[in-house]
């Protein structure tokens, strides 16, 4: 079975397609999108080899042509190097502007070859086909692509809309164990910010999830897309509301660049932490009651991810103050004061604007940090 959510953008919408299989169906939910019977995928070695024979067939069986442009795999790959070297490829693959290019892969993929779409030939069409649960959840809907700077991370970018998004929950079968549960965390983010019933369910069928249920996989990646295709559509330059889907992302991040973005703390984990944080931080401040942080800790802690600095081996050694000073450079701050996320109850979160960093750095050396 297979749900549609529309995002809709006026002249720029588009279905995401979620299903289980749907990897088979890639060439004829394609083709009506193609100007002529051609494209380029692009990947990397492991998602190739787990799934890209399959990606070929179903193309090939609605005679589609592909060739493929293979990436490293990893965060490096989204440099302005790697950036070079998929454009050079893509024009000598012949890409024209009304042809469809197609990111095959998790957000590392999807952040370049979106990037690169935008670009080409001062823009070219794309589709996103997404083998991680972060990227089903998260990364390929909404159209913000971007590669990393050595100013930071995802500072060099462009809004570019995908024309199709297919998510596979069967390609998630290969996915390593702590990959899903980092995708995870998006999707509890989704529940935290504003979907109360989400949570509820969440709680019962979280552990089918993580454990390869793919009905229960199905309903979530197409909830989550719905919220997201709803916020983004709502606000696509985030100017407000999409301002919440960065939910633990202000806490998360500093841990993140804290650990020089390596692979001791996967985003999700620090996604994570971070939410354990903003719930913290809101029952600390009044916002919030102690009882609906304790329930959104208890429920990721569960699940194998971390609700907090002293959950993170090795983040109790960083000082409250360098993690203050992380946070100050979040894209979202204002005039120099420093914006947060934080929430009411689980399902309803709110921007604060202007957010007392003293305060933050004191709370954070009560959380653990040194
Ligand atoms: N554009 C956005 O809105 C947005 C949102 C969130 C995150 N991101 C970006 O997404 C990136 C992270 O994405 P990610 O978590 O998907 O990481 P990733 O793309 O690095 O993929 C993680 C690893 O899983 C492997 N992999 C992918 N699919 C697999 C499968 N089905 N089976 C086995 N292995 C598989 C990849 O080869 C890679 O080694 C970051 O760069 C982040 O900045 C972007
Ligand atoms: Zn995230």
């Amino acid at each position: 079975m297979t749900t549609a959510v529309p995002v809709p953008l006026g002249a720029r919408s588009y279905d995401i397609l979620i299903g289980d299989g749907l990897l088979d169906e890639a060439g004829s939910r394609i083709a009506p999108l193609l100007s002529r019977r051609f494209v380029v995928v692009i990947a990397d070695a492991t998602v190739i080899g787990a799934h890209g024979a399959r990606l070929t067939r179903a193309l090939d069986h609605a005679g589609i042509a592909s060739s493929i442009i293979e990436i490293p795999p990893g965060e490096p790959s989204k440099s302005f190097a790697s950036l070079e070297r998929l454009c050079e490829a893509l024009l000598d693959a012949g890409v024209e502007r009304s042809d469809l290019v197609i990111a095959f892969g998790g957000g590392v993929i999807g952040d370049l070859t979106g990037f690169a779409a935008s670009i080409i030939k001062r823009g070219c069409r794309f589709a996103q086909i997404p083998t991680t649960l972060l990227a089903q959840v998260d990364s390929s809907v909404g159209g913000k692509t971007a590669i990393n700077a050595r100013a930071g991370k995802n500072l060099v970018g462009a809004f570019h809309q995908p024309s199709l998004v297919l998510a596979d929950v069967a390609t998630l079968a290969t996915l390593p164990a702590r990959e899903l549960r980092s995708g995870y965390a998006e999707i509890v983010k989704y529940a935290a910010l504003g979907d109360a019933p989400f949570f509820d369910w969440l709680d019962a069928n979280g552990g089918a999830l993580l454990g390869g249920d793919r009905s229960a996989q199905v309903h979530a990646v197409a909830h989550s897309c719905a919220m997201k295709g709803r916020i983004v559509a709502a606000d696509e330059r985030e100017t407000g509301e999409r301002a919440l889907l960065n939910l633990g992302h202000t806490f998360g991040h500093a841990l993140e660049a804290a650990f020089g973005f390596s692979d001791r703390l996967t985003h999700g984990e620090a996604v994570a932490a971070g939410m354990g944080l903003a719930f913290d931080y809101s029952a600390a401040r009044g916002y919030c009651q102690e009882g609906e942080a304790a329930r959104l800790k208890s429920h990721l802690r569960s699940k194998g991810l971390p609700a907090g600095i002293r959950d993170i081996k090795g983040a109790s050694e960083f000082s409250a103050r360098a993690l203050r000073d992380l946070m100050m450079r979040d894209k979202k701050n204002e005039g120099g004061r420093l914006t947060l996320i934080l929430a009411r109850k689980i399902g309803e979160a709110f921007v604060e604007k202007g957010a007392d960093a003293d305060a933050v750095e004191q709370f954070l050396r009560q959380q653990g940090a040194a």
